[in-house]
């Protein structure tokens, strides 16, 4: 039976001792072998919508009221770019209110704006800086200055945006521009990117005809679904490129203003992932997840893992805020292995660091391929991900464009480093829940870039953890 036991007291740890890397100067986060998980959790909102609700709340004429925004620390760096550009919000207990002065009430940022390691704020600002027409850099961390922009600039310069970059990486410089923009006919993406897609569709806040993207397949969809509930007028569907090849086109017509929203955000289905795979690997567990974003661009995942024979119940399923969103029940469950490819690849972008933990937990071999984007992430994740669950004992072998990991061979357990990558850090910590012995991810701060309560959801529900 499913009980209530969020906040509940530690249980007694049932095996090995936590804190056999006490002795170490650097933070760790320790998880060790567990006892069966139980509970219901409910999650902080979705990292992709709050960034989007808040940015386009800003371009919006009014106020926009937002319950569940994810306070983390990639969306207090969107948010303090607001404030370089002039806009006021406040955020209280998760409720952010933002004075939305439309596009051309933006002021130019005095100084450069810091992105940190937020590849999402860098890339939709750059859209909507754009648009907005105003002198600005943008800049970030050493791991985002590496991070490829030339799928933004290419396009955006061919609108016409005065734009340079450091070699197709940030930092990026606008020059005030010539509004308004025009956009091709069409942009062809070589890889589908809702982050590249909706850096578009901003700039094409200020085009003079409608911006029409052709995605090598769907991605996240978020941003069609907030910008219509503001008024725009977007359509999409399958369609073919100009050389006969089946594409997704996303048709947006240059709106003359944005409406300001009400909206509660569902909690984020990426921070679910690891949750949701803490409970399949832990004998004995049986775990609800409420209120979790449920949208079809985002739950590959669970696709994946069904493949897998977990065993998972998905209910109600509800629309809130535009999307839909409902309940996850979860049962501990004997995995076998799987293939992910193709248009699962971007159905579960994010989550492949918590599959391949829950690879390593199945019998028989996971073999991922045709996801060479994943090298493009906060980290090289396929490099990180083969290297660190390497180091606990884990047989990973990466590949080219993807990795392949014989499960059934329990891991050893041992100190990791997620190499600044939050996703990592997080599946590393729920791999120590059944290994062999204790799992210490080392600065695991970063955590706290998308799901700041990690340690202490997983604490709820009866993980062995000490953070
Ligand atoms: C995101 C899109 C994805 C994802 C990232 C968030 C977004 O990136 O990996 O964490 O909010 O649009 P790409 O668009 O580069 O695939």
């Amino acid at each position: 039976m499913i009980q209530r036991v969020i906040h509940s007291p530690i249980r007694p740890f049932a095996f090995s001792p936590i804190r056999p890397f006490a002795h170490s100067l650097t933070p760790m986060l320790t998880t060790a072998p567990s006892n069966s998980l139980h509970g219901t959790v409910s999650l902080p909102g979705d990292k992709s919508m709050s960034h989007r609700a808040a940015l386009f709340a800003a371009l919006a004429d009014g106020e926009t009221r937002i319950a569940n925004f994810l306070d983390a620390g990639v969306t207090r760096r969107m948010l303090g770019a607001l404030t370089a550009l002039g806009v006021s919000w406040s955020l209280s207990e998760n409720r952010l209110t933002v004075q939305g002065r439309g596009i051309s009430g933006w002021s130019a940022p005095t100084a450069p704006i810091d992105c940190g390691n937020s590849g999402t704020t860098l890339r939709l600002l750059a859209g909507a800086i754009a648009a907005a027409g105003l002198p600005a850099v943008l800049d970030g961390s050493a791991g985002l200055r590496g991070r490829p922009m030339n799928r933004i600039v290419l396009p955006l310069q061919s609108m016409g945006v005065r734009l340079a970059s450091a070699g197709g990486c940030a930092p990026l410089t606008f020059a005030a521009g010539d509004l308004p923009l025009s956009p091709p006919e069409h942009f062809l993406l070589n890889v589908p990117s809702a982050q590249v897609k909706t850096c578009l569709l901003l700039a094409g806040l200020s085009a003079d005809r409608p911006v029409r993207i052709l995605e090598p397949g769907p991605s996240r969809d978020h941003s069609e679904r907030m910008l219509r509930a503001q008024g725009a007028v977007i359509r999409t569907g399958p369609a073919k490129s100009p050389d006969g090849a089946p594409v997704y086109e996303i048709v947006m017509e240059p709106p003359a203003a944005l409406s300001p929203l009400r909206i509660k955000l569902p909690g984020d289905f990426s921070s679910a992932a690891f949750l949701i795979v803490a409970a399949l690997i832990t004998e004995g567990s049986d775990i609800l997840i409420q209120g979790v974003g449920l949208n079809p661009t985002r739950t590959g995942l669970l696709d994946a893992l069904g493949t897998m024979g977990a065993n998972l119940a998905v209910s109600p399923v509800r629309e809130e805020g535009g999307e839909p969103t409902g309940d996850i029940r979860v049962r501990h469950s004997r995995l076998s292995g799987t293939e992910v490819s193709g248009t699962l690849v971007v159905r579960m972008i994010d989550e492949f660091p918590a599959l391949a933990v829950a690879a390593a937990f199945a019998q028989g071999p996971t073999l991922v391929s045709e996801a060479g984007e994943l090298r493009n992430k906060e980290s090289d994740r396929i490099r990180s991900l083969c290297a660190q669950l390497s180091a606990i004992g884990v047989t990973a072998e990466e590949r080219p464009d993807g990795f392949r990991i014989q499960g059934a061979r329990l891991p050893t357990g041992g100190i990791v480093h997620p190499a600044g990558d939050h996703r990592i850090a997080m599946a590393l910590a729920v791999a120590g829940l059944g290994a062999g012995g204790p799992v210490a991810v080392a600065d695991p701060e970063i955590i706290t870039e998308s799901f700041p309560g990690f340690a202490a959801a997983l604490e709820g529900l009866g993980a062995n953890v000490d953070a």
